[in-house]
């Protein structure tokens, strides 16, 4: 898989055209966050491990391939948690793990306030951060990920800025990014632009 991904499937564009919309209310937010994290998500997950086993159908026996090998997702508190459902429904036997992160407004480092994760050597590990804008808080997380021992980690966000791209790769060369967009660059506060604004004020309301 590249390192970079960004997912041209027409339902991606048009899903993230209405999570962009600035008259989006949370309520339809939250549904289109979850729609766009399922085709994110597929894409992430694309060339996970897969053995054969043998299945009866109503007619005969067959071969069959299922999923081997064990995901864990891991949401960046607040915002990650928009994209979490679709990976549960998707993933059924998933491990979930929770990091905390605040990016201070003024200096746009981030802090870690909470992180809770299971086994992760071994595991293929989903980091799912919908805004990818100075990288910080995902490089932050994907440190503390891998202290904790992940070492396949996958960052799923629906907007990432080039500045943050180039900051993940240049400390975390060898973690993969599926994104549903590319935008423009930062702003002088650090907001991806065109972006969409604060993704966990307009998840949840806080605007
Ligand atoms: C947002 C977003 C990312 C981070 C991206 O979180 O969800 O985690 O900013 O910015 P960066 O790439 O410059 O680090 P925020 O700190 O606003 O917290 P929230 O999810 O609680 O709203
Ligand atoms: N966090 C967000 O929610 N949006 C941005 O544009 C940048 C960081």
């Amino acid at each position: 898989m590249p390192q970079l991904t960004v997912v041209d499937h027409p339902l991606a564009g048009h899903l993230l055209a209405s999570l962009r919309d600035r008259t989006t209310e949370p309520e339809r937010f939250r549904v289109l966050a979850r729609n766009l994290a399922t085709v994110l998500v597929l894409e992430a997950t694309r060339d996970l491990a897969t053995r054969g086993s043998r299945v009866a159908t109503p007619l005969s026996d067959t071969d069959v391939r299922v999923l081997d090998g064990d995901v864990v997702a891991v949401p960046i508190l607040r915002a990650g948690l928009g994209l979490l459902d679709p990976v549960t429904e998707l993933f059924p036997n998933v491990r979930i793990g929770y990091a905390g992160l605040e990016r201070d407004e003024a200096t746009l480092r981030p802090t870690s306030y909470y992180l809770k994760v299971p086994e992760l050597a071994g595991r293929v590990v989903l980091v799912l951060d919908p805004m990818l804008a100075t990288g910080g808080s995902a490089s932050f997380a994907c440190s503390l990920l891998k202290e904790r021992g992940a070492t396949q980690v996958r960052l799923v966000c629906v907007v990432a800025a080039p500045e943050g791209v180039e900051r993940l790769h240049a400390d975390h060369p060898d973690v993969q990014v599926v994104t549903a967009a590319l935008d423009d660059g930062l702003n002088d506060v650090g907001y991806i632009v065109p972006g969409l604004g604060d993704f966990g004020d307009r998840l949840f309301g806080t605007l």
